[in-house]
């Protein structure tokens, strides 16, 4: 136990938060809005602004808990997966404090930690449950034995989930990230305005170009007919779309639990904040008798709350990491 510094750099937030025990003492997260402009992450950059904001977002957790330096007993950080550049501005950082400071490292894998955040809540998950994690970056079905014992058991052969969402809304001109914007219009859509493809894969994959290239060739089609196609079926399109997404995710992750046998069920990941994805899910659930899980919005997308709870849970298993460590790009395990 004690209390544990936590830094998350893998993609486009600076985030830092201080653990004491399994309790979240104080969490902040910087997002860039810098990338916006160019529709997408630009990796380069986004290491820049780690360099630029970790020192101040690391010395506003230590002051919002009332603590400094000095009161730390461990720090956690994501060694991976994601951008190299990015995940080395967290790495040297967490590794030069904790050796001035001799205490010991603890290294934390982004996606184990995306399932962990479900332990960040009063009723958290009982084992062994599945996890559904969709971010913008992995779409992945986990069996989740115990803390440190994860099984990845399907994931996607091609775009993430939130990839789908993301690269929809660029075809169809909204901004970056699309999946809050396509969240907001669906809202006032007819989820059967517009018909799209089941992907065909593997029991336990999934596959989401294939929807993206369908939602092109219906808008591509529309538009040839109409120069305000777009915008005049936007919040329809948004709807049909959304809803097929989610559909193939809530059949995988049922059709899991299922053969798997298990009581409770997860979401984890950026797409988990979607709103129809968080309503159905649970309705599933209901339906077939589960408990199923969501984290709190702000530990679904990434964050250092998450990393943190990895990193004590870690630590409460003795398990740490030597000066050694590197980080990676992709990969479930710790390397
Ligand atoms: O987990 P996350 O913050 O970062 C990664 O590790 O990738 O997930 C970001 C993804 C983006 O693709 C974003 O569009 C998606 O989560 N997202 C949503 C919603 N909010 C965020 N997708 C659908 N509906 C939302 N409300
Ligand atoms: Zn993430």
């Amino acid at each position: 136990m004690g209390i544990l510094l936590a830094i998350e750099s893998s993609c486009d937030e600076t985030s830092a938060a201080i653990m004491n025990g399994r309790q979240v003492q104080s969490h902040l997260i910087s997002s860039q809005l810098e990338h916006r402009e160019y529709g997408g992450v630009i990796p380069e950059l986004a290491s820049r602004l780690h360099q630029q904001q970790i020192v101040r977002v690391v010395s506003s957790v230590l002051e919002d808990a009332g603590i400094t330096a000095e009161d730390l007993n461990a720090i956690a950080f994501t060694s991976g997966p994601g951008l190299l550049g990015a995940l080395l501005v967290g790495t040297s950082f967490a590794k030069g404090m904790a050796l001035a400071l001799d205490i010991p490292l603890i290294e934390v894998n982004h996606m184990q930690a995306h399932v962990l955040a479900n332990f960040l809540s009063d009723r958290p998950p009982e084992f062994p449950f599945l996890c559904l994690t969709v971010s913008g970056g992995h779409t992945q079905i986990v069996l989740v034995h115990s803390f440190l014992e994860m099984e990845l058991i399907g994931e996607t052969i091609d775009d993430a989930a939130g990839e789908a969402f993301d690269k929809a809304a660029k075809l169809m001109g909204l901004p970056y990230p699309g999946g809050p914007e396509i969240d907001r219009l669906a809202q006032t859509g007819n989820a059967d305005a517009f018909q799209f493809p089941t992907p065909k894969v593997g029991r336990f994959s999934f596959s989401f170009s294939g929807l993206k290239t369908a939602l092109l060739y219906q808008l591509q089609a529309g538009m040839k007919e109409d120069d305000q196609f777009i915008s005049r079926h936007l919040s329809d399109i948004c709807a049909s779309y959304q809803s097929k997404i989610v559909s193939v995710l809530l059949a995988k992750i049922q059709d899991a639990a299922e053969a798997y046998q298990v009581r409770h069920v997860a979401l984890a990941g950026g797409v988990s904040a979607n709103s129809e994805l968080r309503r159905r899910f649970q309705e599933m659930a209901d339906g077939a008798g589960m408990i199923s899980h969501i984290p709190r919005f702000e530990y679904c997308t990434d964050n250092a709350a998450m990393i943190g709870i990895a990193g004590q849970l870690r630590a409460e298993a003795g398990v740490y990491s030597d000066l050694k460590v590197a980080p990676f790009t992709r990969g479930f395990d710790l390397h």
